[in-house]
């Protein structure tokens, strides 16, 4: 009884003492462009501190990768690119361990392609955009994804910032061109790398925003305006001038010159060759070019007019004599005497 008894005591503490160590947890390979880190997690352990071990296969055997390490991960970023591979991980404690965790992994199918770089040059109404592709891990930077995956082309979209409408095309070179833009406009833009024959796509690029410039048609077109106008706003001030001092000019004339203000006859008059206005006012004038007409004085007397009306002649004749007719006589007589 004692001998199964203790043989069965010992037996339970060989299982015991064997599986004392969890296995590892949520193992798991992080693959970005072919960098290879196997991840997981640290087990309910309350007895100490927990190692790892790491392998991959190579051919029929096993070959440590990260061996007694703490860390909850580790490095197979130089494995072969191409075929399956077995990983397995296990937890150590002590002299003790837990058992394998296997994963397969294939490099080529299973890592992520990366975002590409983007350089974007943006004019009026298009937006030059370079495709920078993920560089491949542990190759000294000389591959690049695109060196890895031949048909690999770069699903692009973008947008105007601040809208959701987004627009959708393929880019298949390392060089594009986003036409019909509108100028003046931010545009946003981004990119992940595509494998059209696998269906897979690659992890999208932080969106890199641009403003298109201005148009640079639009822009001449307002100079062209702008010149325009300010040649019609020049001329409109030479006319004005040129009208302000006609204006003055004339009202000078006026002041010195007043011949607008003669009478018809007169202006008639002077226009004559002969009459000129020095002539006129040439005082006293030369008595042998002069032509006099005769005028005659008639007075009229209002009172002998209201008297008769016929005899206001003979009264006239009257008067005459009485005035000159008599008394030149007389004069010329004693003067003659
Ligand atoms: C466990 O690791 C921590 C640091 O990570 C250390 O401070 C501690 O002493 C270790 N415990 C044992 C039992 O080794
Ligand atoms: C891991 O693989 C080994 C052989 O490579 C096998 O013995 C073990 O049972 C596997 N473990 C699991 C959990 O599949
Ligand atoms: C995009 O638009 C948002 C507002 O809609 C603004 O806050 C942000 O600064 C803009 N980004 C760029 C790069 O213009
Ligand atoms: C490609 O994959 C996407 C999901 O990533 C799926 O929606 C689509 O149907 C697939 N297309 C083809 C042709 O398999």
């Amino acid at each position: 009884m004692k001998r199964t008894l203790w043989s069965w005591l010992g037996c339970c503490l060989l299982v015991s003492a064997l599986r004392i160590v969890p296995p590892p947890e949520n193992v798991r390979m992080n693959s970005v462009n072919f960098k290879n880190i196997l991840q997981w997690e640290s087990p309910a352990f309350s007895e100490g501190n927990l190692t790892y071990t790491a392998q991959f296969q190579s051919y029929n055997s096993f070959q440590d990768k990260c061996k007694n390490t703490a860390l909850m991960e580790c490095d197979f970023s130089s494995i072969s690119k191409y075929g399956d591979h077995i990983l397995r991980v296990r937890t150590e404690f002590e002299d003790e361990h837990s058992d394998w965790v296997n994963i397969t992994f294939c490099p080529v199918d299973d890592t992520v392609i990366g975002p590409p770089e983007l350089q974007v040059e943006a004019l009026a109404d298009s937006i030059h955009v370079r495709f920078l592709a993920p560089r491949v891990v542990n190759e000294f930077g000389i591959w690049t994804m695109k060196n890895m995956y031949s048909s690999m082309v770069y699903n692009v979209q973008y947008w105007k910032n601040g809208t959701d409408k987004k627009f959708q095309m393929i880019a298949p070179y390392d060089f594009e061109v986003l036409r019909n833009l509108e100028p003046w406009t931010t545009y946003c833009i981004q990119a992940q790398g595509f494998l059209h024959d696998q269906n897979k796509s690659g992890e999208w690029s932080q969106p890199v925003c641009e403003q298109t410039t201005k148009d640079e048609t639009v822009s001449s077109w307002i100079i062209a305006i702008g010149l325009i106008g300010s040649v019609f706003l020049a001329f409109l001030m030479l006319l004005s001038c040129f009208v302000l001092m006609w204006y003055i000019y004339k009202k000078i004339k006026y002041i010195f010159v007043p011949g607008n203000s003669l009478p018809q006859h007169l202006k008639e008059f002077l226009s004559y060759p002969h009459h000129g206005p020095l002539q006129f006012f040439s005082i006293p004038p030369s008595d042998e070019d002069e032509v006099f007409d005769k005028l005659s004085v008639i007075t009229e007397d209002l009172q002998s007019s209201k008297q008769s009306s016929g005899s206001s002649c003979k009264l006239r004749t009257l008067a005459k004599q009485d005035f000159f007719e008599p008394v030149s006589e007389e004069e010329t007589a004693h003067q003659t005497q």
